[in-house]
């Protein structure tokens, strides 16, 4: 046995010679969580010519970081089991498909890891104080701070304001994946992630009632589905430990999703997720932009139009479906009625295409109100964009199983697209709808003119 041991020891003292192996992530025991660990701060470099394979540099060593290209930090959170992040894997790939960079996974799982949030929160100035000396070789080798972005999730978020305020902002980008809220709700800007720590700071809130801080934090903070609870995490504790993380985690799983084609997630600068919902908040007023801001890696590229606000800070919401690529697609229905009595009610919408594709909008908003040739206009929200739209069924409700049944007498109908405003809008005249019955019908172009 002995001997055997001493074998495996020589094999691994032969591969760490020769630089045949890579490092990997530190991998703990729920053990290490329980004694609780030490701070030790690991720095793993990845790079197009270096995918799979990292190299290990810190401020002595910078290895093969090339100065010239952009330089992104992926900073985690507490580690109360451990295990090394899931996703980490994910993120790094993905940021290196987008975009021809340095990729440096900072690795202080030995600090994080512990059953004791206090503990691993306590550790964050100090893991920011080993990332300032690391950039700070990086600029004596000619790096430029616009180029240095920091991917911060949770207390890592925190970490990453922290390295910005020693820059005093001049870091090109932080962006926080649900920022961590315990022992940081409240607290003033120097002590938590600001809009200030660097030329652009975008937040996303995933978990705000529980694992995420609540007030903005960045340039741009968006909250998918309000930021409370997200579709497809468990309600109850039954759900194990994803009833604890799986909120806090969703905005990382956004974000990957940002930098993978299958759709762009577009979010509504909104002063409430009420409004949002109720279809306030569609014009994002943002002039030469196509669209209202995407969330995640492209965020930037609103970067200008939202530090010109002041303050610089813009709130931005929208839904999100339960599982990847988690898009929806937001349609306006503008309804004219004419009944002489002013009828409150909702609509639900489902579109159906040629190939048989169905999708149903989950419109719930409070009651609209249809008055007498007003248009009212509602924000629908689809789990797949049918580009050739066949048929349109309609349903009207007013949430009342007993009493009479109303009609609704709509003059006309109009469908938009808010993601594809160049489509073609869909009208349709002249409806009686009947309460809780549904209506299929085919639409038609609208006229130019009524456009
Ligand atoms: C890739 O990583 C390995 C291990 O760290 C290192 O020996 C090698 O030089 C790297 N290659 C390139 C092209 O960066
Ligand atoms: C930095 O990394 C190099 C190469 O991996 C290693 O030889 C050196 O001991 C490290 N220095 C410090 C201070 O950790
Ligand atoms: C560093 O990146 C620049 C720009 O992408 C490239 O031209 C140069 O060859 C790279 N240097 C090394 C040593 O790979
Ligand atoms: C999303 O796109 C990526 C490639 O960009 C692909 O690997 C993945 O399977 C797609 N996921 C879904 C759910 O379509
Ligand atoms: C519509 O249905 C076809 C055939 O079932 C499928 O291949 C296609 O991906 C669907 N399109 C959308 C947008 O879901």
């Amino acid at each position: 046995m002995l001997r055997l041991y001493f074998f495996i020891g020589l094999m691994c003292l032969v591969k760490s010679d020769t630089h045949e192996t890579c490092p990997s992530f530190t991998r703990l025991s729920f053990h290490s969580a329980v004694v609780g660990t030490g701070l030790n701060v690991k720095l793993m470099l990845y790079t197009r010519r270096n995918r799979t394979c990292a190299q290990a540099v810190n401020s002595t060593f910078l290895g093969n970081l090339n100065m010239t290209k952009k330089t992104t930090f992926i900073i985690h959170g507490f580690r109360p089991t451990g295990s090394p992040p899931v996703w980490m894997e994910d993120l790094v790939q993905g940021l290196l498909d987008v975009e021809d960079m340095n990729v440096i996974v900072v690795d202080w799982n030995r600090g994080a890891t512990t059953i004791i949030y206090s503990h691993a929160s306590s550790k964050t100035r100090k893991v920011a104080v080993v990332l300032k000396a690391f950039i700070d070789q990086m600029l004596v080798q000619g790096a430029s701070l616009d180029d240095i972005y920091m991917i911060g999730v949770s207390l890592g978020a925190h970490i990453a304001g922290f390295v910005g305020k020693m820059y005093n902002g001049q870091l090109g980008r932080i962006t926080g994946l649900d920022p961590a809220g315990p022992l940081f709700n409240g607290r003033p800007p120097e002590d938590r992630l600001d809009p200030g720590d660097a030329q652009f700071v975008d937040v996303i809130h995933s978990d705000i009632d529980a694992l995420g801080y609540k007030e903005p934090l960045g340039n741009i903070d968006f909250y998918p589905n309000g930021g409370l609870d997200q579709p497809g995490c468990p309600k109850t504790i039954l759900g194990g430990l994803q009833y604890f993380k799986c909120d806090h985690q969703r905005s990382v799983y956004l974000y990957l999703s940002s930098l993978r084609e299958n759709c762009s997630i577009t979010a509504y600068p909104c002063d409430s997720y009420r409004d949002y919902r109720n279809g306030k908040c569609i014009n994002c007023g943002i002039p030469q932009k196509e669209s209202c801001p995407l969330l995640g890696y492209y965020a930037d590229n609103w970067k200008e139009y939202l530090k010109q606000k002041d303050p610089p800070m813009t709130k931005a919401f929208f839904d999100t479906a339960e599982k990847e690529p988690y898009c929806m697609y937001h349609y306006f229905v503008d309804i004219i009625t004419w009944n002489k009595n002013i009828r409150r009610g909702s609509i639900t919408i489902k579109l159906r295409d040629k190939a048989g594709n169905i999708t149903e909008s989950k419109i719930n908003h409070e009651p609209a109100v249809f008055q007498k040739y007003h248009q009212v206009s509602l924000l629908a929200r689809f789990n797949q964009d049918l580009d050739k739209v066949a048929t349109i069924s309609l349903v009207f409700s007013t949430g009342s199983i007993i009493g009479p049944r109303y009609k609704l007498r709509v003059l006309r109908m109009k469908l938009r697209s808010l993601a594809h405003p160049e489509r073609p809008q869909l009208c349709r005249y002249d409806l009686v709808l009947m309460e809780n019955t549904e209506t299929v019908f085919q639409p038609i172009l609208c006229p130019k003119l009524l456009m």
